[in-house]
């Protein structure tokens, strides 16, 4: 039905330019309808990061990709107090996209993201009740066999990443209402560093069916217990395919993917294909 690429964490002022320019390699040879960038553009939100983010999306656009991107916690100026508390997404929406809660719809799929980033918890997310409104009121409109995707950059569960396991977004429980009243299929975000995805009902015994799915760092030099990596996900009928495309040998290269179809309610494991190149 569709293909989405989904980076995350690019990081751009702590980025390898190798790294950059491989990414829009592999994604121009994957031909996604839709890429999807789940925050953390900047290192510490300067203006020259920005830039560089900023002049990305524009060789993106215009090799002829649409771009849906949300802010992380990175995109909020950390030292600059004033601006932090006063103005903390200005140059995100200056460069970046002057709206924080776009929407683009595909045909047969709507796509939604949301802010999380916050200036007073400048590393945790949170959703607030206007934003929970906006998630119902949003996919109430779009026509109820739409495959349904909301984009965050911090993940709205509890992850295993390494050794450890990094906290929920803030207000969990109201934000897992508002994606199971909102039939939302698949979650989208980043922040980790890490690539995984879970069916939601193995996560959190109340979540709803909803796919969970986190990209790597694409281009950040900053990596955790995974090489730099992003998503290609084909969505299809009933099944949703997510190939995590890997840095290997100065390449982004196919390494892992899952197979996940619908059945009973929540996502299953259907099996292991082959990553197609
Ligand atoms: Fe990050
Ligand atoms: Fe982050």
């Amino acid at each position: 039905m569709a293909r989405l690429v989904h980076l995350s964490d690019l990081h751009f002022g702590a980025h390898d330019e190798r790294l950059v320019s491989a990414v829009e390699t592999r994604v121009d040879e994957l031909e996604p309808n839709l890429v999807v960038i789940s925050g953390d553009f900047t290192q510490r939100a300067r203006t020259e990061q920005f830039r560089e983010a900023c002049q990305f999306l524009e060789r993106m656009q215009h090799s002829g990709h649409e771009v849906l991107g949300v802010p992380g916690n990175h995109d909020v100026p950390l030292y600059d107090v004033l601006r932090r508390f006063l103005s903390p997404l200005a140059r995100y929406r200056r460069f970046i996209d002057d709206n924080l809660c776009p929407f683009v719809e595909l045909p047969g799929i709507a796509v939604l993201g949301i802010n999380t980033a916050r200036s007073l918890t400048f590393k945790d997310g949170r959703i607030n009740q206007d934003q929970v409104a906006f998630i119902r009121d949003t996919f109430a409109r779009t026509p109820t066999d739409s495959f349904r995707i909301l984009v965050t950059h911090h993940p709205l569960f509890a992850l295993p990443v390494g050794d450890q396991i990094t906290p929920a977004i803030g207000r969990q429980e109201l934000a897992l209402d508002a994606v199971q009243d909102a039939g939302v299929d698949m979650l989208l975000a980043g922040h980790n560093h890490h690539a995984s995805s879970h069916s939601a009902s193995d996560l959190v015994t109340r979540a709803g069916g909803a796919l969970v799915v986190q990209a790597g760092t694409a281009t950040s030099t900053r990596i955790r217990d995974q090489q730099q990596s992003f998503n290609a996900i084909d969505v299809g009928d009933a099944s949703v395919t997510i190939t995590v495309n890997a840095w290997k040998n100065g390449h982004f290269v196919p390494l892992d993917a899952e197979r996940y179809s619908w059945a009973e309610g929540r996502w299953r494991v259907a099996s292991k294909p082959e990553p197609a190149h």
